[in-house]
């Protein structure tokens, strides 16, 4: 694989190879096994993988968060080492090279970026949508590549690959879990031993809502997911909606809900000072 800082180099480098189609699996380093599922789907569809590695500080509502967010470059480069082939691409760009000018742009992403992760941490897909669309159109990817663990995000790419008119394909692919159950997140690694124990509460316990949806209603379900998750110690629901798959809309009361249809149950939950979210699918049978 190559290694390219330059997003000048990288557009060259990608005409160079002239082939099709190009995969795109953007990420902020700290690999883990979720991350090689994404490049290794991409390996699999793609002709050339392209991978990027930015700490995006602009998707960061809280500085305490972008200062401690785990940076492991040599790690990555190791790991993505073995699954790319000799003329893929890893992108090391630094904040001149994604942001030669300020990027004031103020997307609009209606009721998607207003609900959960929008709502609680302000100005985040915001950021999201300027390094992703910078990042579109340096590479011009064919297909891009993003984990369903972020829902939220996936939603907000494809409506924002939607209103730029990018002709790039958006994948998602399923959410990559520790034996345990915890979603596998770069955040995992700043979480203390005891709570890194915990944690997996968090799955288990969307694992048994996703059962009661059949004979309970929403509030009670949201009820036993804070109180199961919180009665733990140390872990703190910040939110936990249901939501439809496509608009993310709440749904409050199970006869707002179509039999058949795929829900989501979307948590985020602070473990200490460490914000972590998962989700998992429901339906109404
Ligand atoms: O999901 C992430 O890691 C980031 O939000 C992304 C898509 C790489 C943009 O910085």
């Amino acid at each position: 694989m190559k290694v390219i800082r330059s997003a000048d180099e990288l557009k060259a480098q990608i005409k160079r190879e002239a082939l099709f189609p190009v995969g795109f699996v953007p990420t902020m380093g700290a690999l883990h096994e979720g991350h090689l599922s994404l490049v290794r789907i991409a390996a699999k569809e793609c002709s050339l993988v392209v991978v990027s590695i930015y700490v995006n500080p602009a998707q960061f509502n809280n500085k305490d968060d972008l200062k401690n967010y785990p940076r492991s470059l040599e790690a990555d480069l190791s790991m993505l080492g073995k699954v790319l082939a000799k003329n893929d691409i890893v992108f090391t760009p630094d904040d001149k090279e994604i942001y030669p000018v300020e990027d004031k742009r103020v997307f609009n992403f209606g009721n998607l970026g207003n609900v959960m992760e929008g709502l609680y941490r302000q100005g985040h897909f915001n950021g999201v949508a300027q390094v992703v669309s910078r990042l579109f159109e340096i590479a011009e990817p064919d297909l891009a590549y993003f984990g369903l663990k972020d829902l939220q995000q996936v939603a907000i790419i494809k409506e924002m690959v939607r209103q730029k008119g990018y002709k790039v394909r958006i994948v998602a692919a399923p959410i990559i879990r520790e034996n345990d159950g915890l979603a596998m997140s770069s955040r995992n690694r700043l979480l203390t031993q005891e709570l890194r124990n915990k944690a997996p509460v968090i799955y288990n316990t969307l694992s048994v809502a996703a059962s009661m949806i059949q004979n309970c209603d929403i509030p009670e379900i949201k009820n036993y997911v804070v109180r199961t998750i919180e009665k733990t110690g140390g872990l703190s629901v910040e939110y936990f909606e249901i939501v439809d798959d496509k608009y993310l809309h709440p749904v409050n009361a199970k006869s707002e809900m179509k039999k058949r249809k795929s829900y989501f149950g979307c948590i985020a939950v602070w473990a200490g000072k460490i914000r972590l979210i998962d989700n998992i699918e429901l339906q109404l049978v």
